[in-house]
C-alpha cells in the first residue's frame, strides 16, 4: 500500500446543477477539492454577477456542515452581455471568469455566443480587468465532423482570438486532442488548458466497447489513442499551462440512457483518485501535485490551498449509482474499481 500526500487540489471546471441535484453532488467535490470553478450553464444561464451571487449562496447552503469548500463563479457570455458586467464581476471578488459557449456546442449552450464580433467590447474590458475567458473550444457547424470540431476551432477561432486580444487570459477548457496540446504549448503567455480524467483515461473506442456506452458520452467527445497519449504527456509534463478540470457533469440516468442521450460524465465521486491512477500508470505521481494543486491557482492568480489531502493506493468498487435529486446518476466506473481512494 502506498500513500500520497498532496496540497489540497482545486477543480477548475465543474458542473453542479441546482436545487436537489446540487445537494446530491456537491459533497463529493467538497470532500476532495478546496475550490472549484462552477460552470454557469443552468437553465436559464448564470449571466450576471447578481445571478452568480445568488447561485453561490445556494451552493454554500448545500454544502455539508463544516465544509470550507469555496465555489468560484463564472458568468455565461451571451451576444448581449454588457461590458459593464465585466466591472461588476471583477469588483465582486467571487466571479473569476466568463465562459464562452459557442451557441449550440453543448448542454444548455443555446443562449451562447453566435458571433465573437458581438462581444468585442466585453472581451476588451476583460483584457483590461484581467478576467479569465474560459472557452468551450468546438466549432458548431453541422457539416464539420464531430471528431474535428476542436482542431477546427483552434484555427478558426482561438488563434485569431488570442491575437486580437493579446492580453486576454484564456483557458482552453477540457482539451481532447494532440492539436490542442500543441496549440497551448506554442501559444503566447496567458493561455492554459484544463484536462478531464475521462480524456486522460479513455479513447473513443471505449464509447462502443461491446455496445454503445451512453455514460461515456461527453462533449468534446472522446478522441483517438494518440490524442489521449498527447494529453497524458501534457498533464504529467510539469508544464504549468496544463491543469486539473474534471468537467464532472451529472445527468439523471434516464436522460443518458435514452434515444438521444445527454452529454456529460459524472466523475466528482472519484475525481482526484482517477487522476492519481493516470499519473501512477505513467510513473509520474510526483507531478500530480503541480497539475492538481499548484498550476490552476497560479493561473487564476489565487493563493494555493494550505491544507493537505492523503490518497491511498487501495482499490475500491464504485457504486452502480448515486442519488441525484429524485433520480439517480451513474458515476464514472460504476460497478468497477478505482485504484486509489481518499483517506
Ligand atoms: O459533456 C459535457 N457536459 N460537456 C459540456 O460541455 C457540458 C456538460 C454539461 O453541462 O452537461
Ligand atoms: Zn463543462
Amino acid at each position: 500500500m502506498t500513500t500520497l500526500s498532496l496540497l489540497r487540489p482545486d477543480d477548475w471546471h465543474l458542473h453542479v446543477r441546482d436545487g436537489a441535484s446540487l445537494a446530491s453532488v456537491i459533497g463529493f467535490t467538497a470532500a476532495r477539492f478546496g475550490r472549484a470553478i462552477i460552470m454557469p450553464n443552468l437553465k436559464p444561464p448564470v449571466t450576471t454577477t447578481d445571478l452568480a451571487a445568488a447561485y453561490r449562496q445556494r451552493i454554500l447552503s448545500a454544502l455539508p456542515a463544516g465544509s470550507r469548500f469555496q465555489p468560484l463563479m463564472t458568468l455565461y457570455l451571451t451576444n448581449s452581455t454588457d461590458p459593464a458586467e465585466v466591472d461588476r464581476a471583477a469588483d465582486s471578488g467571487f466571479v473569476h471568469g466568463f465562459k464562452l459557449y459557442p451557441a449550440g456546442a453543448t448542454t444548455h449552450s443555446d443562449a451562447g455566443v453566435t458571433d465573437l464580433n458581438r462581444i468585442d467590447a466585453v472581451l476588451e474590458r476583460m483584457s483590461e480587468r484581467g478576467m479569465v475567458l474560459q472557452v468551450h473550444g468546438e466549432v458548431t457547424d453541422a457539416h464539420v465532423d464531430i471528431f474535428d470540431r476542436e482542431a477546427r476551432f483552434i484555427d478558426q477561432v482561438l488563434v485569431p482570438l488570442s491575437q486580437m486580444y493579446p492580453k486576454l487570459r484564456i483557458v482552453f477548457e477540457h482539451i481532447t486532442t494532440r492539436q490542442a496540446v500543441e496549440f497551448v504549448r506554442s501559444a503566447r503567455a496567458g493561455i492554459a488548458a484544463t484536462i478531464t480524467p475521462q480524456h486522460l483515461l479513455l479513447n473513443r473506442t471505449a464509447l462502443f466497447a461491446g455496445g454503445i456506452r451512453p455514460h461515456l458520452y461527453c462533449l468534446p467527445v472522446l478522441k483517438t489513442e494518440p490524442d489521449r497519449v498527447a494529453l497524458v504527456e501534457a498533464a504529467i509534463s510539469g508544464d504549468p499551462r496544463f491543469f486539473l478540470g474534471t468537467d464532472s457533469a451529472p445527468h439523471a440516468r434516464h436522460t443518458k440512457e435514452a434515444a438521444c442521450g445527454c452529454a456529460g460524465i459524472f466523475s466528482a465521486h472519484a475525481a482526484i483518485e482517477l487522476y492519481a491512477e493516470v499519473f501512477d500508470a505513467a510513473g509520474a505521481l510526483d507531478r500530480l501535485e503541480g497539475f492538481a494543486s499548484h498550476f490552476g491557482a497560479d493561473f487564476y492568480q489565487l493563493p494555493r490551498n494550505t491544507d493537505r489531502i492523503t490518497l491511498v493506493r487501495e482499490p475500491w468498487t464504485v457504486p452502480g449509482h448515486y442519488p441525484f435529486g429524485t433520480h439517480e446518476i451513474v458515476p464514472f466506473r460504476a460497478g468497477k474499481t478505482v485504484a486509489w481512494r481518499i483517506a
